[in-house]
Protein backbone atom coordinates (compact mmCIF):
# COMPACT_ATOMS: atom_id res chain seq x y z
CA UNK A 1 0.00 0.00 0.00
CA UNK A 2 1.52 2.87 -1.06
CA UNK A 3 0.56 6.26 1.75
CA UNK A 4 0.33 9.60 0.02
CA UNK A 5 -0.12 13.07 0.13
CA UNK A 6 -1.49 14.74 -3.10
CA UNK A 7 -0.58 18.23 -3.88
CA UNK A 8 -2.15 19.56 -6.60
CA UNK A 9 -3.50 22.80 -8.47
CA UNK A 10 -6.81 20.95 -9.44
CA UNK A 11 -6.75 21.48 -13.32
CA UNK A 12 -7.70 19.35 -15.84
CA UNK A 13 -4.94 16.81 -15.81
CA UNK A 14 -4.53 17.14 -11.86
CA UNK A 15 -8.28 15.64 -12.10
CA UNK A 16 -6.77 12.85 -14.07
CA UNK A 17 -3.92 12.47 -11.20
CA UNK A 18 -6.95 12.38 -8.17
CA UNK A 19 -9.06 9.85 -10.30
CA UNK A 20 -5.87 7.37 -10.52
CA UNK A 21 -5.21 7.66 -6.79
CA UNK A 22 -8.46 7.42 -5.71
CA UNK A 23 -9.57 4.94 -8.46
CA UNK A 24 -6.24 2.17 -7.49
CA UNK A 25 -6.29 0.09 -4.55
CA UNK A 26 -2.61 0.34 -4.28
CA UNK A 27 -2.84 3.83 -3.12
CA UNK A 28 -4.19 5.18 0.16
CA UNK A 29 -4.76 9.14 0.38
CA UNK A 30 -3.55 10.17 3.43
CA UNK A 31 -4.21 13.86 2.20
CA UNK A 32 -5.27 16.52 -0.69
CA UNK A 33 -3.65 19.69 -0.27
CA UNK A 34 -4.77 22.19 -3.30
CA UNK A 35 -2.53 24.90 -4.11
CA UNK A 36 -2.66 28.02 -6.40
CA UNK A 37 -1.36 27.17 -9.55
CA UNK A 38 -3.32 26.61 -13.04
CA UNK A 39 -5.64 28.77 -11.54
CA UNK A 40 -6.07 30.81 -7.64
CA UNK A 41 -6.36 28.85 -4.69
CA UNK A 42 -10.15 29.60 -4.13
CA UNK A 43 -10.70 27.72 -7.91
CA UNK A 44 -7.86 24.53 -6.84
CA UNK A 45 -9.63 23.91 -3.84
CA UNK A 46 -13.16 23.79 -5.37
CA UNK A 47 -11.85 21.96 -8.54
CA UNK A 48 -10.11 19.64 -6.26
CA UNK A 49 -13.19 19.18 -3.64
CA UNK A 50 -16.04 18.66 -6.65
CA UNK A 51 -13.54 15.90 -8.11
CA UNK A 52 -12.86 13.96 -4.51
CA UNK A 53 -16.55 13.84 -3.77
CA UNK A 54 -17.08 12.99 -7.50
CA UNK A 55 -14.89 9.75 -6.34
CA UNK A 56 -16.76 9.17 -3.09
CA UNK A 57 -13.42 9.14 -1.15
CA UNK A 58 -13.89 10.89 1.72
CA UNK A 59 -10.69 11.73 2.33
CA UNK A 60 -9.18 15.18 4.02
CA UNK A 61 -8.76 17.96 1.62
CA UNK A 62 -6.56 21.01 2.97
CA UNK A 63 -5.69 24.66 1.26
CA UNK A 64 -2.54 25.33 0.34
CA UNK A 65 -0.64 28.38 -0.53
CA UNK A 66 -2.28 30.70 -2.21
CA UNK A 67 0.96 32.62 -3.86
CA UNK A 68 4.28 31.93 -4.84
CA UNK A 69 7.48 32.74 -2.15
CA UNK A 70 8.48 35.53 -3.91
CA UNK A 71 7.28 35.86 -7.80
CA UNK A 72 4.06 37.06 -8.96
CA UNK A 73 0.99 35.13 -9.62
CA UNK A 74 1.28 33.15 -13.09
CA UNK A 75 -1.49 31.33 -14.15
CA UNK A 76 -1.88 28.42 -16.63
CA UNK A 77 -5.62 28.88 -17.49
CA UNK A 78 -5.92 28.65 -21.24
CA UNK A 79 -4.97 24.82 -21.47
CA UNK A 80 -7.58 24.07 -18.34
CA UNK A 81 -10.29 27.24 -18.44
CA UNK A 82 -11.48 30.22 -16.36
CA UNK A 83 -12.69 27.70 -13.62
CA UNK A 84 -9.59 25.67 -14.10
CA UNK A 85 -11.64 22.48 -14.91
CA UNK A 86 -13.68 23.40 -17.57
CA UNK A 87 -16.05 21.01 -19.07
CA UNK A 88 -17.75 18.80 -16.28
CA UNK A 89 -20.74 20.36 -14.11
CA UNK A 90 -21.12 19.65 -10.58
CA UNK A 91 -24.37 19.46 -8.47
CA UNK A 92 -24.12 21.42 -5.12
CA UNK A 93 -21.88 19.15 -2.59
CA UNK A 94 -22.92 16.82 -0.45
CA UNK A 95 -19.92 16.80 1.83
CA UNK A 96 -16.02 17.29 1.48
CA UNK A 97 -15.56 20.76 3.08
CA UNK A 98 -12.02 21.88 4.10
CA UNK A 99 -9.82 20.92 6.73
CA UNK A 100 -9.37 23.70 9.09
CA UNK A 101 -5.98 22.86 9.80
CA UNK A 102 -3.29 24.38 7.00
CA UNK A 103 -2.39 22.09 4.53
CA UNK A 104 1.55 22.53 5.37
CA UNK A 105 0.81 22.29 8.66
CA UNK A 106 -0.85 19.17 7.82
CA UNK A 107 2.07 18.04 5.46
CA UNK A 108 4.73 18.06 8.26
CA UNK A 109 2.18 16.51 10.93
CA UNK A 110 1.56 13.37 8.82
CA UNK A 111 5.39 13.06 7.73
CA UNK A 112 6.56 13.03 11.36
CA UNK A 113 4.16 11.39 12.47
CA UNK A 114 4.88 8.21 9.97
CA UNK A 115 8.14 8.41 9.22
CA UNK A 116 9.34 6.90 6.19
CA UNK A 117 5.92 5.86 5.06
CA UNK A 118 4.77 8.71 2.97
CA UNK A 119 5.31 9.88 -0.13
CA UNK A 120 4.47 13.52 -1.27
CA UNK A 121 3.22 13.81 -4.78
CA UNK A 122 3.45 17.20 -5.88
CA UNK A 123 1.59 18.14 -9.36
CA UNK A 124 1.56 21.90 -8.95
CA UNK A 125 3.84 24.48 -8.20
CA UNK A 126 6.15 23.56 -5.13
CA UNK A 127 5.28 26.17 -3.09
CA UNK A 128 3.47 23.98 -0.37
CA UNK A 129 6.57 21.59 -0.25
CA UNK A 130 8.95 24.08 -0.26
CA UNK A 131 7.36 26.11 2.67
CA UNK A 132 6.88 22.74 4.23
CA UNK A 133 10.50 22.37 4.53
CA UNK A 134 11.40 25.69 5.40
CA UNK A 135 9.09 25.41 8.64
CA UNK A 136 10.62 21.71 9.21
CA UNK A 137 13.43 20.61 7.20
CA UNK A 138 13.45 16.97 8.43
CA UNK A 139 10.75 16.35 6.12
CA UNK A 140 12.99 15.88 3.21
CA UNK A 141 14.52 12.90 5.16
CA UNK A 142 10.96 11.77 7.11
CA UNK A 143 9.23 11.73 3.84
CA UNK A 144 9.74 8.75 2.03
CA UNK A 145 10.14 10.06 -1.26
CA UNK A 146 8.84 13.24 -3.15
CA UNK A 147 7.22 12.45 -6.84
CA UNK A 148 7.27 15.69 -8.63
CA UNK A 149 5.81 16.87 -11.74
CA UNK A 150 7.70 19.59 -13.12
CA UNK A 151 10.57 21.00 -15.39
CA UNK A 152 11.81 20.27 -18.84
CA UNK A 153 15.21 19.59 -19.68
CA UNK A 154 14.61 20.55 -23.20
CA UNK A 155 12.06 23.17 -24.05
CA UNK A 156 9.18 24.78 -22.23
CA UNK A 157 5.81 25.25 -22.00
CA UNK A 158 5.06 28.53 -20.63
CA UNK A 159 8.16 30.16 -21.56
CA UNK A 160 10.36 28.90 -24.51
CA UNK A 161 12.86 27.27 -21.87
CA UNK A 162 10.46 26.98 -18.55
CA UNK A 163 8.08 24.28 -17.74
CA UNK A 164 4.35 25.67 -15.77
CA UNK A 165 5.24 24.18 -12.29
CA UNK A 166 8.78 25.04 -11.70
CA UNK A 167 8.01 28.64 -13.67
CA UNK A 168 5.13 29.61 -10.90
CA UNK A 169 7.45 29.26 -8.14
CA UNK A 170 11.47 28.73 -9.02
CA UNK A 171 12.16 29.60 -5.57
CA UNK A 172 10.09 26.79 -4.11
CA UNK A 173 11.49 24.38 -6.81
CA UNK A 174 15.13 25.38 -5.97
CA UNK A 175 14.32 24.92 -2.18
CA UNK A 176 12.83 21.85 -2.91
CA UNK A 177 15.21 20.16 -5.73
CA UNK A 178 18.26 20.96 -2.92
CA UNK A 179 16.27 19.34 0.37
CA UNK A 180 18.50 16.40 -0.13
CA UNK A 181 15.36 14.33 0.01
CA UNK A 182 14.94 11.04 -1.95
CA UNK A 183 12.79 12.50 -5.48
CA UNK A 184 11.28 11.46 -8.61
CA UNK A 185 10.92 14.03 -11.00
CA UNK A 186 8.76 13.74 -14.25
CA UNK A 187 9.76 16.68 -16.31
CA UNK A 188 8.03 17.54 -19.94
CA UNK A 189 10.58 15.31 -21.28
CA UNK A 190 8.68 12.43 -20.48
CA UNK A 191 5.52 13.89 -19.76
CA UNK A 192 5.12 14.99 -23.27
CA UNK A 193 5.19 11.65 -24.91
CA UNK A 194 1.58 10.40 -22.92
CA UNK A 195 -1.41 11.95 -25.21
CA UNK A 196 -4.81 11.42 -25.38
CA UNK A 197 -5.67 10.49 -28.50
CA UNK A 198 -9.30 11.19 -30.14
CA UNK A 199 -9.98 7.48 -30.60
CA UNK A 200 -8.92 6.47 -26.69
CA UNK A 201 -10.78 9.12 -25.99
CA UNK A 202 -14.23 7.94 -27.71
CA UNK A 203 -13.00 4.34 -25.95
CA UNK A 204 -13.79 6.17 -22.47
CA UNK A 205 -16.94 7.82 -23.60
CA UNK A 206 -18.51 4.31 -24.61
CA UNK A 207 -17.83 3.44 -20.48
CA UNK A 208 -20.40 4.53 -17.82
CA UNK A 209 -20.25 5.99 -14.27
CA UNK A 210 -20.20 9.44 -12.78
CA UNK A 211 -16.07 9.74 -12.31
CA UNK A 212 -15.64 8.46 -16.14
CA UNK A 213 -18.43 11.10 -17.40
CA UNK A 214 -16.33 13.98 -15.96
CA UNK A 215 -13.12 12.77 -17.08
CA UNK A 216 -14.47 12.58 -20.24
CA UNK A 217 -15.85 16.10 -20.03
CA UNK A 218 -12.65 17.28 -18.43
CA UNK A 219 -10.78 15.78 -21.66
CA UNK A 220 -12.97 16.97 -23.75
CA UNK A 221 -12.22 20.16 -22.82
CA UNK A 222 -8.68 19.75 -22.53
CA UNK A 223 -8.54 18.07 -26.25
CA UNK A 224 -10.27 21.27 -27.44
CA UNK A 225 -7.53 23.82 -25.97
CA UNK A 226 -4.64 21.85 -26.94
CA UNK A 227 -6.26 21.90 -30.43
CA UNK A 228 -7.35 25.82 -30.34
CA UNK A 229 -3.41 26.22 -29.24
CA UNK A 230 -2.23 24.00 -32.38
CA UNK A 231 -0.67 22.00 -29.72
CA UNK A 232 -1.44 18.36 -30.59
CA UNK A 233 -2.92 15.90 -28.54
CA UNK A 234 -3.63 16.94 -24.68
CA UNK A 235 -0.60 16.02 -22.96
CA UNK A 236 -0.73 13.58 -19.67
CA UNK A 237 1.87 15.43 -17.39
CA UNK A 238 0.36 14.70 -13.13
CA UNK A 239 -1.21 11.38 -13.91
CA UNK A 240 2.16 10.23 -14.18
CA UNK A 241 3.26 10.58 -10.68
CA UNK A 242 0.83 8.05 -9.76
CA UNK A 243 1.51 5.51 -11.91
CA UNK A 244 5.00 5.47 -10.86
CA UNK A 245 3.85 4.96 -7.72
CA UNK A 246 2.05 1.05 -8.71
CA UNK A 247 5.29 -0.08 -10.85
CA UNK A 248 8.25 2.14 -10.98
CA UNK A 249 10.12 -0.69 -13.10
CA UNK A 250 7.25 0.58 -16.10
CA UNK A 251 9.21 3.84 -15.76
CA UNK A 252 13.30 4.28 -17.32
CA UNK A 253 15.40 7.41 -16.45
CA UNK A 254 18.72 8.11 -14.65
CA UNK A 255 19.38 9.30 -11.54
CA UNK A 256 20.74 13.30 -11.75
CA UNK A 257 21.19 16.89 -9.29
CA UNK A 258 18.67 19.42 -10.18
CA UNK A 259 19.00 22.87 -9.95
CA UNK A 260 16.36 25.99 -10.93
CA UNK A 261 18.12 29.04 -12.95
CA UNK A 262 16.70 32.06 -10.27
CA UNK A 263 18.54 34.71 -12.35
CA UNK A 264 15.86 37.02 -14.16
CA UNK A 265 15.76 36.97 -17.94
CA UNK A 266 14.71 34.06 -20.43
CA UNK A 267 15.54 31.12 -18.15
CA UNK A 268 14.11 32.21 -15.49
CA UNK A 269 12.08 28.92 -13.47
CA UNK A 270 14.42 27.00 -15.93
CA UNK A 271 15.38 23.65 -14.53
CA UNK A 272 18.79 22.37 -15.22
CA UNK A 273 21.00 19.00 -14.14
CA UNK A 274 23.87 19.45 -11.68
CA UNK A 275 25.47 16.21 -11.17
CA UNK A 276 27.10 17.18 -8.12
CA UNK A 277 24.53 14.95 -6.45
CA UNK A 278 22.18 12.10 -7.60
CA UNK A 279 19.64 12.53 -5.49
CA UNK A 280 16.64 12.52 -7.91
CA UNK A 281 15.72 10.01 -10.06
CA UNK A 282 14.64 12.14 -13.56
CA UNK A 283 12.08 10.31 -16.02
CA UNK A 284 12.81 9.46 -19.55
CA UNK A 285 10.25 7.06 -20.29
CA UNK A 286 6.46 5.16 -19.52
CA UNK A 287 5.19 2.11 -20.57
CA UNK A 288 2.61 4.53 -22.37
CA UNK A 289 0.41 1.14 -22.88
CA UNK A 290 0.49 0.15 -19.08
CA UNK A 291 -0.70 3.80 -17.80
CA UNK A 292 -3.96 3.93 -19.87
CA UNK A 293 -4.12 -0.05 -18.22
CA UNK A 294 -4.40 2.19 -14.94
CA UNK A 295 -6.37 4.78 -16.10
CA UNK A 296 -8.96 2.23 -17.11
CA UNK A 297 -8.63 0.28 -14.14
CA UNK A 298 -9.14 3.55 -11.74
CA UNK A 299 -12.47 5.09 -13.17
CA UNK A 300 -13.66 1.39 -13.69
CA UNK A 301 -13.46 0.91 -9.72
CA UNK A 302 -14.85 4.56 -9.09
CA UNK A 303 -18.59 5.80 -9.05
O1 LIG B 1 3.44 21.89 -17.15
C1 LIG B 1 2.42 20.99 -16.78
C2 LIG B 1 1.96 21.26 -15.40
O2 LIG B 1 1.42 22.57 -15.33
C3 LIG B 1 0.82 20.32 -14.96
O3 LIG B 1 0.93 20.08 -13.58
C4 LIG B 1 -0.42 21.10 -15.26
O4 LIG B 1 -1.50 20.75 -14.38
C5 LIG B 1 0.03 22.51 -15.00
O5 LIG B 1 -0.11 22.74 -13.61
CA1 LIG C 1 -0.96 20.43 -12.13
Amino acid sequence: MQRIILDVDTGLDDAVALFLAAGLEEIKIEAVIATAGNVGLDKTLENTLNIMETTGLDCPVYAGSAAPLVRVPVEAGDFHGETGLDGPIFATRLRQEVQAQSGIDAMITLVTNNPQEITIVSVGPLTDLARALQREPAVASLAKEFVIMGGSFSSGNVTPEAEFNTYADPEAAKIVFSSGAKIALFSLDCTRTVTLSAERLEGFRAKSGRSNEVFVACMDTYTANYTKRRQGEPQMHDPLCVAYLIDPSKVSGAYHGVDVILEEGPSYGKTIKRDTSKNTFVAESIDIPWFWTLVERALAALP
